[in-house]
């Protein structure tokens, strides 16, 4: 029932050099499209970093579109093809998270192509529409507002890490070239380093993001979770060893742990 009436937000980046062109030229040429879009124009779509393709869903987007010119026709020649990796990454985290990857779209515009972009737009919104309101119980991932928004939360701080983004980086050397052994990466042998990063790095952000709020025991942070408390210290064993978590308190014989961000926040007040 609230799918029916559900008329999706949507945010696009598009490039500048065709993919607007091409939105620009469906306008000037009178095409219908859903006027579920909200156009952020980006010099190329290779400059969309993986994180700003998962902000929107904070802001109350229900999918997002990241639009380039074709392969071969980027106007920094591989900005494309950048995009195109980066997007897969985005895949994989959402995926891991529970958010179905259908909310995020790639696809190619030129400046010629407004009926394509009208058309594309059209497919996008219908294909979110049968995914539903992006954090509503009855949308297929069956998350609540609340769980919806921490995932998202979760999957930025993934995204944002030095050991994600160095695999997205060196996705193509590390598939291209060989490695000081002499050995080649697979494509399935990477996409299994990126799956461990992404589990890894999901636990150390709930982590973080919990002790953010204020101090927590690593039991209380396993019962959150729903992680074994063995697991959860580990990570955030490691989490301490590189300053991101700090010992608060210790309540009878439980050690708390707080984010220095909890610290510095309490400190300014
Ligand atoms: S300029 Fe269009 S994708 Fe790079």
């Amino acid at each position: 029932m609230i799918r029916a009436a559900f008329e999706p937000s949507i945010v696009g980046f598009l490039c500048n050099w065709c993919s607007y062109a091409g939105a620009d030229l469906a306008g000037t040429s009178r095409l219908s499209y859903p006027t579920n879009l909200r156009v952020i124009r980006v010099m190329c779509s290779g400059r969309v970093d993986p994180e700003l393709m998962l902000e929107p869903f904070l802001r109350g987007a229900d999918g997002v579109m990241v639009l380039g010119c074709h392969p071969a026709d980027c106007h920094y020649l591989s900005g494309n093809y950048q995009a195109e990796q980066r997007v897969h990454c985005v895949w994989m985290v959402l995926e891991h998270l529970g958010i179905d990857k259908g909310r995020l779209c790639l696809d190619w515009v030129s400046a010629a192509e407004g009926a394509r972009f009208a058309e594309l737009v059209a497919e996008f919104v219908s294909q979110v529409k049968r995914i539903g309101p992006a954090g509503h119980e009855e949308s297929r991932e069956e998350l609540s507002r609340q769980d919806f928004i921490w995932r998202v939360r979760v999957g930025m701080r993934v995204t944002g890490t030095e050991k994600f983004r160095w695999l997205v980086g060196r996705q193509k050397a590390l598939l291209d070239d060989k490695n000081v052994y002499e050995e080649q990466l697979s494509g399935e042998r990477l996409r299994d380093l990126m799956r461990t990063v992404i589990a890894e790095e999901s636990i150390r952000a709930a982590i973080e993001l919990l002790t953010e709020a204020g101090p927590m025991s690593v039991k209380d942070m396993a019962e959150a979770l729903k992680l074994p408390a063995r697991t959860v210290l580990e990570h955030t064993a490691y989490l301490k060893r590189y300053g991101f978590v700090e010992l608060h308190d210790i309540l009878g014989r439980t050690p708390r742990y707080v984010s220095p961000r909890y610290t510095q926040a309490k400190d300014e007040i």
